[in-house]
Parts: structure tokens; sequence; C-alpha cells
């Protein structure tokens, strides 16, 4: 692993406008503290899928493992690739090959004003979601069985594995003891899902006893959801298995403002680990300089952060609340600003 390098994957949709946007603000920051990072870029999207047939080029995994430290990811998805190949390729490709299986969602309410649930305020809502992202319903296992008749049979298996299961529930309480938290919830379908929920329960409880100070409690993936909108103060850290986590990551992105600020981390600690913002590629935005460009900048604080530079990344965030407070924003939080106009108050906003 190359400790400066980065990877830089603008993708599809508003993926190259938000990652201009948030280059704009790594750069400045990379620049003031020489920082050193070295950001390499890679074209790998709908467009070069299209022309070459190709997603990923044949080495470009083993490239990006063994000399990368990092991973700078846009977004995938076009209309013209409705399977979304190249994004199984390149997006889940990345993350099974690199084996992240940390799904790192912070739910950060970054102003009062933008919360959508009625007297919450910054301090109500801040937690973290861990979603385990190498297993699940995510490994593809499965088949379909006399397909198109009426006998049809589709099969989709949900796969979790002892070791799977217990290395996101450890990461989960080691991220609560570091950074002080009270609790870590586990949550999922046990009443439902007896097998994999049996795994995951027993595995849940007997990690916890190696964490005495840190209370433990289960909550059903059906309840959480309502908590969640109800007493979001009641979290602190919670984990859950692929695609509970996908589902409920997306309730947590619009709890904090809203998809436009919410980032994502795809981490395997000690490795090559992939930041995303948790927004799609959103094509009928594309081109238009209207994408909100904050999830992308704080995907780039959260990279920071993981490479081992906090200050610059607290010092990002904070120019991103500064930014808000302001309300030099995009119009989906209530600004007028532009894609870029939206990343340059936030350079404005720097203290470094
Ligand atoms: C996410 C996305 C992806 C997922 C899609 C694009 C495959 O929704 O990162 O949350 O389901 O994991
Ligand atoms: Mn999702």
């Amino acid at each position: 692993m190359n400790r400066q390098r980065i990877a830089v994957v603008p993708g599809d949709g508003i993926g190259p406008e938000v990652i201009a946007a948030g280059l704009t603000v790594l750069e400045r920051v990379n620049d003031e503290r020489k920082l050193g990072l070295e950001l390499v870029h890679f074209g790998w999207n709908a467009d070069e899928y299209l022309r070459t047939g190709i997603s990923m080029p044949p080495g470009a995994m083993d490239d990006i493992r063994d000399n990368y430290a990092a991973v700078y990811l846009g977004a995938f998805g076009d209309p013209r690739v409705p399977d979304m190949k190249h994004a199984a390729d390149i997006l889940l490709g990345m993350r099974f090959q690199l084996d992240l299986y940390v799904n790192y969602r912070p739910v950060k309410l970054l102003n009062d004003r933008l919360c959508p649930l009625k007297e919450k305020t910054r301090q109500q809502v801040d937690f973290v979601i861990f979603r385990e992202n190498t297993e699940g319903a995510y490994v593809g296992m499965g088949g379909i069985f006399k397909k198109g008749t009426s006998d049809e049979i589709a099969v989709q298996e949900d796969v979790s594995t002892r070791k799977g299961v217990e290395r996101i529930i450890r990461h989960a309480f080691e991220f609560a003891k570091a950074t002080g938290r009270k609790s870590v919830c586990m949550s999922d379908k046990n009443n439902v899902m007896r097998f994999g929920g049996d795994l995951w329960l027993r595995t849940f409880e007997e990690v916890a006893t190696e964490y005495p100070d840190i209370e433990h409690f289960h909550m059903f993936v059906d309840a959480l959801t309502m908590q969640m909108v109800r007493v979001p103060e009641m979290f602190d850290v919670i984990v859950t298995n692929n695609m509970f986590g996908d589902i409920v990551t997306d309730l947590g992105a619009a709890l904090q403002g809203g998809l436009g600020v919410a980032a994502s981390g795809n981490i395997h600690p000690g490795r090559v680990s992939l930041f995303e913002p948790i927004h799609g590629s959103a094509p009928k935005y594309a081109g238009k300089d209207v994408a909100n460009p904050i999830g992308a900048v704080l995907t780039a604080a959260m990279m920071l952060e993981y490479l081992g530079y906090q200050s610059e990344a607290d010092a990002i965030e904070h120019a991103v609340v500064a930014a808000i407070d302001a309300g030099e924003t995009t119009n989906d939080l209530g600004g007028t600003l532009g894609t870029k106009a939206a990343a340059a108050a936030i350079v404005k906003h720097l203290a470094l």
C-alpha cells in the first residue's frame, strides 16, 4: 500500500461534478498542509464501458490493492446500462475483492434547520451505522428455475459467516470504545430469519462480553426504522447486515439533511479503502451544476480521517458547517448556489 496515492474515480451522472468540487477542497488542504497526497484519475464509467465493453481493465484491482492508500469515488449508474453491470463490477467488485467489510455511515445532523424531524437538534441526531459490506444478500448466491413459466422459482440466499459477522460487530464495539460512545445496537430480523439471526445474536452477545463498559442492545430492524425517526438520540452506534444497512442508511441520510450531505467509507482497517458519497448518480441532474457537493466534500474529510489526518478532516467539517450556517449552499439545503459555488464557499470557510 502506497500511503500517499489516492485513486480518483468520478464515475457517472453527477459523480464527476461532485468529485471535482470535493477535489477543490481536498487539493486546498493537501497544498496548505503539505500532505503530499498524489491524486491519480481513472475514467472507469458507463461511457467507457459502453465504448469498450470493459468495466475495469485487467490488473486494475491488483494495482489499486497494491499501490494506493484509498479510492475516492463519485457515483455509478446510467440509464444506458440498465443492468448496472459496470457498477456491479467496479463498486461491488471493490467491496468484495478488496474485502472492504466495514461500511461506515455516520448520521450527523449538521444544522438543526436541516432535520426533517420535529424539534430534533444536532445533539440528538448524531450516531454511526456500521453496515456489514461483504456478505448477506449481496453475495449473489441463488438462481432461477423454470424461468418465464408459471412454475418459476427464484431463490436469493442471505449468507452470514461467523468470521464476517464477528469482525463487523467487533469493529462497532472498537469504534464505540475509541470514540467514547456509550452503546452499540445490533439490528436484524431474527424473529423471522432464524438461522442468520441466531448467528448474529450469539456473536453479538459473545463479543459484547469483551466490552463491559459499553452498553449493548438488540432491536428488530422494523422497530429500528421507527425508533430512528421517533428517538434518534437513543442511538450511538448501530451495527447491522448488508441489506438492512443499505436500507437504514438512506433513512439515516434523510435524518441528517438528505442524501446530498451523506458520506460513507468502505473500509478494511489497515488496507486500501474506498470512500464515496451515499447519493447515487442522479442522471437527470448531471451537468447542470445543481448537485450538492457536501456529500463528496465530507467523504473527502472521512478519507483524510482514515489516512490519519484528523485535524484536516475536522477543518473540512467545520468549513461545511460554517457554509451551511451562512446559507451558502445548493438548492436542496435552501441556498441558491450551484455545485461549484457551494464548494468555493466551503473552501472560503476553511481555517487551515
Ligand atoms: C449503496 C448503494 C449500493 C448498494 C448500490 C448502488 C449497489 O445503494 O452504496 O448504498 O446497494 O450497496
Ligand atoms: Mn444504498
